[in-house]
């Protein structure tokens, strides 16, 4: 205790007094104070150093749950209207526990109530009352549950085709797909067959993204099924192997449903791109009762059956690789709690609290206050997580589905033009598609009107190469490269750098599945990223377009009216086909023209080059001039008609030819229907076969009845060719000529061997 006795001596010392005296009191004063706050210090430190200790091991345990955290897979429940899509996703989370049975009687009573028994399982993933009383899911419900392995986001998207935007919307964020198919009688047919959404859907799936596809057959338990199979026959609930031979008559169609859906989806499937060895697995379930879900099929319900459960195979399903590159998020949904909360499943990049980001393509600055996954909140979160996000610097109402919170290191791009490779699947058979189509697009959130401004290629779908030349107008089932301009600003990425914010749809008007990207052109932008700032929109321009697409009210333009751009489009099209008609027309002409001089020049003078008359000869045969007044010409009009020389014959397919080296002729007389064909050796004789021949369109068939053979100055012999029946008339499999070209001077014919020979016109040789 030092100081105290310093202060002690000190107040005894003269003159200094009350300075002696104030000092070392203020000393004192002020050690008793250091000592209190060296204490409170102490004390505090220590509280702090463990409230740090504990913070540390909490955010230790923190990271390490969620390095820990089960992987994490997005999973939209996609087929056609009441396939059972919502029954399912229902099931599941009774399983997992997240709904008990106190709730399903609550559910089932409502159902009861709304005249809809069997839709209490559903009850539970369609949370609004429209959704309710009319049996159907309109906006796609959000779920969460887990496997063994994995946590999933359940997204139950709507079957109805007035709610393909929001399905649109649902499949955009998954990673796989659930293909809900009813094995029910007759719902399967009307799902696949007759313009049902099955198809759609798939296309749909595979256009945004969903590599891989789980295919359930529901509703196996319905006694229209029954958990059929083709190899098993059901007669009154006892399952009989069918290669039993007596038993084989029993057999009907409808109990080979599983293998029949299978049978009629997977070529369906391939022709949609999926790897039906890879990518897609089948399994037969009942969602209303829960059969093969959680746990593996009893084999007294479904002996044929041994396979994984709905659950097991989704655990196994491989996580698609994850985007760790600048951070994108597209914006499903907004709303107002304690500020402004966006949703959306994170593409790339990683998020964390205290973040600044930017909203794009509007590029308001943002910070972010909190994460929510699942139902948790989490410091920061990775790709692929669907995320609640709840951020400042921004109002929800200047936010809009399809806005991308993005990293402000590197935004994504926005434009309102591009250049993409479009694959057409949805036009009607006789209807084109050409520059200034106005259609729907759809990529990753975002619903925009758009226009086709250009065609600029087609594309060779078997190499999947643009092709050289113009194009002015494609039919169903081509691929083209176009220029695309949307009616507002969109974020979107080169599909070659990031597929996920590359690949669209466009939608007709009246909602048909128009065409598919294949990728976007990589190295055309109209707009590049930078000019972002340009094209930024105010809210009221664009709401009523998206709100107009989103929620399908589109359907009212007819489907008829909508495959036709525009009429003046439609105008130009036929003048622009019409003038080129006419232009093929001449040049065909020309080219006859042309040829029937070189034929007429070589029958005189015998001199032309072989080469010239094979390809006058083709020419010709192109051409298919109109054969109507062939025969007369040919034959004349009185008998015995008109006699022709043979100046040149060609091999088939036009290899090569030459000069006919003797004197050949040949008579047709049309109005006896005869025929002479005749070879003079002058001062040695003749041999000439003469019959009858008949003429349709083109084709002149000829029977031979006798020969005529003549040497020197002798009289001819005659000799008959066998017994002809006199009515018989010469067919097709008698010899022929088929003529592609008659006029005054010179005919051109293909003989039955494929050969083919020009004649001119000449005076008859006396016999
Ligand atoms: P949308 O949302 O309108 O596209 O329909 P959804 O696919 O969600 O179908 P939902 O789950 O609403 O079910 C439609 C009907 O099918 C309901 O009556 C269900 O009870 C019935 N259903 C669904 N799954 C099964 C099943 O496994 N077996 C039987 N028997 N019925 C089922
Ligand atoms: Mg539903």
């Amino acid at each position: 205790m030092d100081v105290p006795l310093y202060f002690v001596s000190a107040i005894y010392v003269p003159h200094d007094s009350y300075l002696c005296f104030y000092c070392p009191l203020y000393l004192f004063i002020n050690y008793v104070d250091l000592q209190a706050e060296i204490l409170a210090l102490q004390l505090d430190s220590a509280a702090k150093e463990k409230a740090a200790q504990e913070k540390a091991a909490k955010e230790e345990a923190e990271e390490e749950a969620e390095a820990n955290k089960k992987r994490h897979l997005n999973a939209v429940f996609i087929g056609h209207v009441d396939a059972g899509k919502s029954t399912i996703g229902g099931q599941i989370l009774f399983l997992s526990g997240q709904v008990d049975d106190r709730q399903i009687q609550k559910y089932e009573k409502e159902a009861k109530d709304k005249s809809r028994e069997s839709w209490y399982m559903a009850y539970i993933m369609d949370t609004n009352e429209e959704e309710r009383a009319k049996g159907k899911t309109v906006e796609v419900g959000r779920a969460h549950f887990e496997t063994k392995n994995t946590r999933f986001t359940l997204l139950d998207a709507p079957g109805h085709k007035s709610y393909v935007p929001n399905m649109i919307s649902g499949a955009s964020q998954a990673d796989i797909g659930v293909l809900v198919i009813s094995a029910r009688k007759g719902e399967f047919e009307t799902g696949f067959e007759n313009g049902g959404q099955t198809r759609e859907h798939v296309q749909l799936a595979k256009t945004l993204g969903v590599s891989k596809l789980v295919v359930v057959v529901n509703k196996m338990d319905d006694p229209t099924v029954n958990w059929s199979k083709e190899r098993y026959v059901l007669t009154s609930n006892i399952l009989i192997p069918a290669n039993v031979d007596i038993l084989i008559s029993f057999h009907h169609p409808l109990l080979c449903r599983y293998d029949k859906i299978e049978q009629k989806m997977v070529p369906f499937l391939k022709s949609s791109r999926y790897n039906t060895k890879k990518d897609v697995i089948f399994l037969p379930i009942s969602g209303l009762m829960g059969v093969n879900m959680d746990k593996r099929m009893d084999r007294n319900v479904c002996p044929w059956y041994s396979g994984p459960s709905f659950f097991e195979v989704l655990d196994s399903i491989e996580v698609p690789p994850r985007d760790n590159g600048p951070f994108r998020m597209p914006i499903i949904d907004k709303f107002k709690d304690m500020g402004t909360v966006v949703m959306g499943k994170v593409e790339s990049g990683s998020i964390k609290e205290g973040d600044s980001l930017i909203i794009m393509p509007n590029k308001d600055p943002v910070k972010v206050v909190a994460i929510y996954c699942d139902e948790d909140k989490v410091k920061r979160a990775g790709p692929g997580e669907n995320l609640r996000v709840r951020i400042t610097g921004i109002e929800d109402e200047d936010i809009l589905s399809g806005f991308v919170l993005s990293s402000t290191v590197k935004p994504v791009p926005a434009v309102t033009e591009f250049v993409a490779q479009l694959q057409i699947i949805g036009l009607p058979e006789k209807a084109v598609l050409t520059a200034g189509y106005k259609a729907i697009l759809h990529i990753h959130a975002a619903v925009e009107e758009c226009e086709i401004m250009e065609l600029i290629s087609q594309i060779d779908m078997e190499t999947r190469e643009p092709m050289k030349g113009k194009v002015r107008f494609v039919k169903n089932g081509a691929g083209v490269v176009c220029r695309i301009q949307v009616t507002n600003s969109i974020c979107v990425e080169k599909f070659s750098d990031f597929p996920q914010l590359g690949r669209f749809t466009l939608r007709t008007e009246a909602g048909t599945l128009l065409g598919t990207t294949m990728m976007l052109s990589p190295a055309s932008w109209v707009f590049s990223p930078s000019s972002s700032s340009s094209v930024v929109f105010s809210r009221p321009q664009r709401l009523p377009l998206v709100r107009s697409a989103v929620d399908g009210r589109n359907e009212i333009v007819p489907p008829a009216q909508s495959q036709i751009p525009n009429k003046v489009l439609s105008l130009c099209l036929f003048i622009v086909l019409l003038v080129n008609k006419v232009h093929s027309l001449l040049k065909l002409l020309v080219e006859v023209t042309e040829s029937v001089s070189v034929l007429k020049t070589a029958a005189k003078t015998r001199k032309v080059a072989a080469e010239e008359i094979l390809a006058a000869f083709s020419a010709i045969e192109k051409a298919k001039v109109d054969p109507s007044p062939f025969l007369e010409t040919l034959g004349g009009s009185e008998s015995p008609g008109r006699t022709w020389m043979l100046i040149f014959t060609a091999e088939k397919k036009l290899k090569k030819g030459r000069y006919f080296p003797l004197t050949a002729v040949q008579r047709f007389d049309a109005a006896g229907k005869r025929i002479e064909n005749g070879v003079y050796l002058g001062p040695l004789g003749a041999l000439t076969f003469e019959g009858k021949f008949s003429w349709k369109n083109r084709i002149l068939a000829f029977i031979f009845e006798q020969i005529r053979i003549k040497i020197g100055p002798l009289d001819p012999i005659k000799i008959g060719l066998g017994k002809k029946d006199a009515e018989e008339e010469p067919s097709n499999k008698d010899p022929f000529f088929i003529w592609f070209y008659v006029d005054e001077e010179i005919a051109v014919a293909r003989g039955r061997s494929g050969g083919t020979a020009f004649w001119c016109r000449c005076r008859r040789i006396a016999s």
